[in-house]
């Protein structure tokens, strides 16, 4: 019986991947962690403090709960990771690090990391994106993400592991708040148009950016975790590609349900970020690999 480690579960991702992982493996199967604990008293399901840069503790959790696999969703995200630079190296390269040499050493069968479309730089082709093409980031996020990428493809060929990723675009769900990052106006503006109604946005009215509907991001990870391990060519990250718009496309969305919703245009450093990634992205590399069907409700 599979036992499932996720670290940083109660991030924007964990709080929608656990549940569907407790549906998967049930609620004794998957040990929730984060370096906090949950709002309120009623985890639903197994919860145990973990901070990623504590290895000793990643590995009494991974002995006391006899766990088999691990999603490894810790991370500083890429607009708080420009105000503190060393703090997310430390987070998003120690942490990695940790739960690779555990998992190596402890024999876990397989592990999650995601990666991110922040690999790509301003010299990466702007338009469907292709799998393999320059990447150079000009955001610490980036550039931890691509050496995450080469960390895992390395673990993966030198010690015959199965670590499994995908290039995630900006998440978008109603579910839980994003934690930090570039795209997380798409998400904010739904709450300040029921709440405010009005919003302030940190991107100008026409960066596209790549963007997934969350629970076509929690149904592609729990495909390519279950995916033939001999037909996964890409031993670094997938792209994944759901929809692209910008701030003014969203804007005019929300406007036809709420006639009265305003919104103005006050760019700041996160516009750079943005401006630095790609608009779409092109992941016929996991169409062929996996046969992801995970982009029917972003299309619908
Ligand atoms: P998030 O910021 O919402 O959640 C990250 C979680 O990590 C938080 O709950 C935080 O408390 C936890 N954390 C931070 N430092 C920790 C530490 N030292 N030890 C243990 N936990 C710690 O981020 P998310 O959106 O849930 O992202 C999860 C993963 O997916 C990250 O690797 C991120 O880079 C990746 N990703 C997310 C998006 C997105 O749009 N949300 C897009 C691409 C990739
Ligand atoms: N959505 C993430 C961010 O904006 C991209 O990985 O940081």
């Amino acid at each position: 019986m599979d036992h499932i480690l996720v670290t940083g579960s109660l991030g924007q991702l964990g709080s929608e991947l656990v549940p569907a992982l407790q549906v998967k493996y049930g609620r004794i199967g998957v040990i929730a962690t984060d370096n906090h604990p949950p709002a309120g008293d009623d985890y639903p399901g197994q919860f145990h403090l973990l901070d990623v840069l504590n290895k000793a503790a990643i590995q009494e959790t991974i002995e006391k709960y006899q766990i088999t696999q691990i999603y490894h969703l810790a991370a500083i995200l890429s607009a708080n990771a420009e105000k503190n630079p060393a703090l997310a190296w430390r987070i998003n390269m120690d942490g990695l690090l940790n739960v690779l040499e555990i998992a190596r050493e402890a024999g876990i069968s397989k592990v999650f990391w995601p990666s991110s479309i922040a690999v790509f730089g301003p010299d990466s082709p702007k338009t469907h994106t292709p799998q393999n093409t320059l990447m150079n980031p000009n955001t610490i996020y980036g550039i931890t993400k691509v050496a995450g990428e080469k960390l895992c493809a390395y673990y993966n060929e030198k010690f015959d592991m199965d670590i499994r990723s995908l290039r995630y675009p900006g998440l978008v769900g109603y579910k839980s708040l994003p934690g930090g990052g570039t795209t997380d106006y798409a998400v904010e503006i739904y709450h300040q148009a029921a709440r405010s109604g009005s919003f302030t946005c940190p991107l100008a009215e026409n960066t596209a950016l790549p963007m997934m509907y969350m629970p076509d991001a929690v149904r592609a990870t729990l495909e390519l975790m279950a995916a033939d391990k001999k037909s996964l060519c890409v031993k670094t990250s997938y792209n994944l590609a759901g929809i692209s718009f910008a701030p003014k496309e969203i804007y005019a969305a929300i406007v036809r349900h709420c006639p009265d919703f305003m919104i103005a245009y006050s760019p700041d450093f996160r516009q750079q970020i943005a401006a630095s990634w790609p608009d779409s992205i092109d992941d016929s590399a996991a169409q062929k690999d996996w046969n992801g069907k995970w982009r029917t409700i972003s299309k619908g």
